[in-house]
């Protein structure tokens, strides 16, 4: 059976920083506890015009740019976000229709910070049945446009952008994806949620001033699912490959906060630097985090080829996920 290879990587992210310091003016919060409890020091705000397009455009782009391939032999275009320009028509096609691929089947996918792996995951089971030949998948997120900037609790974490990559089948490779294993318990729902803005509870001005159209968390519950899913997850794909934990040469963990990667790295036995830590910049990107961790350390020359990279992330839902590749 051919095997989904990815043949080029993107990334975009607003202009605008957001510093802890610019934080400590909005909210009662401080440097040092956000970098402390998180690890991060400043992340990307999109302006008021900004959109989601405005970032998974160039991130594709720049993607199919490395790869060589013009737009209009991509066939499936996915894009993983709860953050789409607008609820509907989705974010894809108008990524469909700007690099020009004529025809591809296009959609929009809602996991949260698990997205892009899911994305990963539907994009390896077209590829390997001869459903597509290329597909892009990406990840992007602006969650800032529903935050409640008064919440100390959610509003100190996120941040925007998003990545994709370009993925073709391969019948002769030894590279590619070896496998993606995908999880989720809706039991957890209400521990992150926006509660308000679907057909449950339509926008209405009432909702938005009790501020039931803005992320909710229950930070230190989810914390702690997020660690044992990780960990299983990551777990799970390596032993269905055959690996071991110790034959990972990058673990690209979905960055939400620093002490979740630590936990979930010292559980795996990833060795010694070999976990790729960007949080500090961009803070959580959701969807969005993982496919810019990718492009950064594919742009800096440091994946080789033959590395085993493994993925994983867990979000709202709750979801999660893990892909493993040879590069
Ligand atoms: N500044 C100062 N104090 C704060 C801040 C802040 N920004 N935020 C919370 N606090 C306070 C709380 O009010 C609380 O004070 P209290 O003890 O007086 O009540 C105290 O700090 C501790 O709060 P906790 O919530 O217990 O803090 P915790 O150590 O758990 O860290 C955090 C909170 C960072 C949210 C952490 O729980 C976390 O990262 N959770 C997981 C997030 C995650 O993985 N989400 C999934 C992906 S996101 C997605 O899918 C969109």
């Amino acid at each position: 059976m051919k095997r989904a290879r990815i043949v080029g990587t993107g990334m975009a992210v607003p202009e605008k920083v957001l510093t802890n310091a610019d934080l400590e003016k909005i909210v009662d919060t401080t440097d040092e506890w956000i970098v402390s409890r998180t690890g991060i020091r400043e992340r990307r705000i999109a302006s008021e015009h900004e959109a989601l397009s405005d970032f998974a455009l160039p991130a594709a782009q720049r993607a199919l740019e490395m790869a060589g391939i013009p737009g209009d032999e991509v066939d499936l275009v996915i894009c993983a976000t709860v953050s789409p320009d607008t609820p509907f028509p989705a974010t894809s096609t108008q990524i469909q229709a700007a690099i020009g691929a004529a025809g591809a089947a296009a959609f929009d996918i809602s996991a949260a910070c698990t997205g892009f792996i899911y994305g990963l995951g539907i994009a390896n089971q077209y590829l390997r049945a001869g459903g597509a030949k290329t597909a892009l998948v990406v990840g992007g997120e602006i969650l800032s446009k529903f935050t409640d900037w008064t919440d100390r609790n959610t509003c100190v974490l996120f941040g925007d952008g998003a990545g994709a990559v370009v993925l073709r089948a391969d019948g002769e490779s030894e590279s590619g994806i070896l496998g993606v294993s995908l999880h989720s318990d809706g039991h957890l729902g209400h521990l992150l949620q926006r509660p308000a803005g679907g057909s449950r509870r339509p926008p209405s001005l009432r909702d938005l001033e009790a501020d039931q159209s803005f992320i909710k968390m229950r930070g230190n519950e989810t914390f702690k699912v997020a660690v044992r899913s990780l960990a299983e997850v990551s777990d799970e794909v390596l032993k269905a490959a055959g690996l071991a934990h110790e034959e990972v040469d990058w673990f690209i963990p979905h960055q939400a906060n620093l002490r979740i990667i630590e936990a979930v790295g010292r559980r795996l036995e990833i060795r010694e630097g070999h976990t790729y830590v960007n949080i500090e910049r961009y803070g959580n990107t959701s969807a969005a985090s993982v496919p810019i961790a990718l492009d950064e350390l594919n742009r800096a020359g440091r994946i080789e080829e033959g590395d085993i990279v493994l993925c994983a992330a867990f979000g709202s839902g709750l979801v999660w996920g893990a892909g493993l590749f040879r590069w």
